[in-house]
């Protein structure tokens, strides 16, 4: 099938999709935020509120909790491939403990933070432009003197600067290098093998946050030798409120156990009802991940969709699904940088060549009055794009100078802009998206 004739077909699976306002469909280019859903997978969250809207794990033993648990976990007899296994195939992880349910990339990320066993003079070493998500648990274990942050700048060619890392790794006790796989800013994704291998070699663990990677690029974990990864479902077309941890098993805890054990093993750091072995009045076991890591009653429809989302995206093909997010953003790329060059007024943020930005294109306009592009596109176009910092705060900051985004001189307002592709968008609403904007501009006196 021709790519035009697949996007076509796959866009019908999107309900959010077929609606109007004002008498025009949406153009929903804000897919780094949140990704649509099709169809299926709120059936698959329906299904469960209206079929067998109980708990799972051990804790009942009527038919809606093994309806539950058989959807989560699988059942061999019945023939039903659970989520856990199905996000453990998705990922390449050798064993279905070491997937992890958490709410989304942020808490598995603090998951890590925080039952890190961290020693004295211990480093983490981030990108420079991470997600407030990759930054505030390691700053505020910083604050408490557990351990010192350090970052790595890019390359001049806004690529990752490998000689820069070696560098740290030598001369730093670095534990772990925690980095933006993909940044949710750019859309650059990182060398993740080679920093892998260099971080290894130097006795560090590596965590990657692949909340934006997921969605376009299919992940080996077994290959790349990744430590621990988080991501979450709801930029994968599924339910928002899911997450997953994966972690080696070695460094998620094995068997049942005290709390304290080796020194490489995260410490789960919520306890409570669904992580317990056994309890007395003074004592506690903890059971096996990855249910040590899940606490209390879980989003049971989330995890079972979380599946369906998963099988959506494989039956269409990741391949597919980032050709066509590459061919968007070349073309729009082009057309920008043809338009109004990049260099005066309007810069494109990260590597020139789109191919480096999967689908993500951010740009920021310093012009007088650069604010309220995005609602006027929402206004006039149905056209949803994001502005702001994108939680990017530390970077934006370091480029522009704090207070950039209150300027007291009109002359000196400064915007950024980000549309963020996926594959059910279409050069067609490319087309209609840089029209509007043309407009925009020319009513704004930019050109
Ligand atoms: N981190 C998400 C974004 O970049 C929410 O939009």
């Amino acid at each position: 099938m021709d790519t035009e004739k697949w996007v076509e077909k796959a866009r019908k699976d999107f309900p959010a999709l077929q609606q109007k306002r004002y008498g025009k469909p949406p153009i929903y280019f804000d897919n780094a935020c949140t990704t649509l859903v099709p169809q299926s997978v709120i059936d698959a969250m329906n299904e469960y509120y209206q079929g067998f809207p109980g708990c799972a794990g051990a804790r009942s033993r009527h038919w809606f909790a093994q309806e539950v648990n058989d959807r989560i976990e699988g059942n061999e007899e019945k023939g039903i491939e659970g989520s856990r296994r199905l996000i453990q195939e998705f990922i390449n992880a050798k064993s279905e403990k070491e997937i992890v349910f958490t709410q989304n990339t942020s808490h598995a990320i603090n998951i890590i933070a925080l039952g890190f066993k961290f020693k004295p003079g211990d480093v983490v070493l981030l990108t420079d432009k991470e997600h407030n998500s990759n930054l505030l648990p390691w700053l505020r274990l910083q604050k408490k003197g557990l351990i010192k942050v350090e970052h790595i700048d890019t390359n001049d060619n806004e690529t990752f600067n490998l000689d820069a890392l070696k560098q740290k790794l030598t001369n730093n006790k670095v534990a772990l290098v925690s980095m933006a796989y993909t940044s949710n800013l750019t859309g650059y994704t990182i060398p993740a093998e080679e920093i892998i291998k260099l971080a290894h070699a130097h006795g560090a663990r590596v965590l990657l946050d692949a909340a934006q990677t997921m969605s376009h690029r299919k992940i080996d974990v077994y290959k790349l030798d990744v430590d621990f990864l988080a991501f979450s479902i709801h930029k994968m077309c599924g339910p928002r409120g899911v997450g997953v941890l994966y972690g080696k098993q070695a460094y998620l805890g094995q068997a049942l156990h005290e709390e304290d054990e080796a020194d490489d093993v995260i410490a789960p750091t919520l306890l409570g009802g669904g992580t317990v072995g056994d309890t007395t009045y003074q004592s506690y076991s903890l059971l096996e991940p990855p249910e040590r890591f899940e606490i209390g009653i879980q989003n049971y429809p989330g995890q079972i969709a979380a599946g369906t989302a998963l099988n959506y995206l494989s039956q269409i093909g990741m391949e597919k699904i980032s050709g066509q997010m590459n061919q968007l953003n070349d073309f729009l790329t082009k057309e920008l940088l043809k338009r109004y060059g990049d260099t005066r007024w309007f810069h494109i943020l990260g590597p020139k060549d789109a191919r480096q930005r999967g689908g993500i294109l951010t740009f920021d306009i310093k012009r007088p009055n650069a604010v309220g592009i995005a609602e006027e596109l929402s206004d006039r176009g149905n056209i949803m794009i994001r502005d702001g910092v994108f939680c990017v705060h530390s970077y934006l900051n370091y480029k522009f100078g704090e207070g950039w985004l209150r300027p007291k001189l009109p002359s000196e307002h400064r915007m950024t802009y980000r549309v963020s592709l996926y594959f059910y968008n279409t050069i067609e609403e490319c087309r209609v998206f840089l029209d509007i904007l043309q407009a925009i501009f020319e009513e704004r006196s930019y050109i």
